[in-house]
């Protein structure tokens, strides 16, 4: 399904607005990520730093599990907006493969000025899904 300008602006907007919630006192590296649901939903999340550093958790895949654990497992986009639009992490992008290899992904900088818009077989393609586990 094509994501309209309006539903893609929101989208921006929500990472954007989210992202003074990210936890990020070792990187200092904000990200704000904004999910489309299937059902037009949006859910957002920020990363979440450790002091333990691995334990630390992507914003994107906040946003994907807050969807998850509430019943949600379609979806049609994400937006991420990070300070110079940098791109979603390779395990992120395996996490959206497992839902919904053909989403789109819109990548912004902190002005919201789009960097990157693409979709998630181009980022991450014969990604391993579960039909490879026979
Ligand atoms: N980070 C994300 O939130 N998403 C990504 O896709 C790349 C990296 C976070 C993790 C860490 O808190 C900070 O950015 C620097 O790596």
């Amino acid at each position: 399904m094509k994501l309209d300008q309006e539903k893609k602006q929101e989208l921006l907007k929500s990472a954007s607005q989210v992202r003074q919630w990210a936890y990020v006192p070792y990187s200092n590296y904000a990200v704000g990520a904004a999910l489309l649901t299937a059902s037009g939903r949006i859910y957002d999340g920020v990363n979440i730093e450790n002091a333990a550093y691995p334990v630390t958790i992507c914003a994107e895949r906040v946003a994907i599990f807050k969807a998850v654990s509430n019943g949600e497992r379609d979806f049609q986009a994400i937006a991420v907006v990070t300070r110079n639009g940098g791109m979603p992490c390779g395990s992120c992008r395996q996490v959206m493969a497992e839902f919904s290899p053909n989403m789109a992904v819109i990548v912004a900088d902190e002005n919201e000025n789009v960097v990157s818009e693409t979709t998630l077989s181009d980022l991450l393609p014969g990604a391993f899904r579960s039909d490879s586990l026979v």
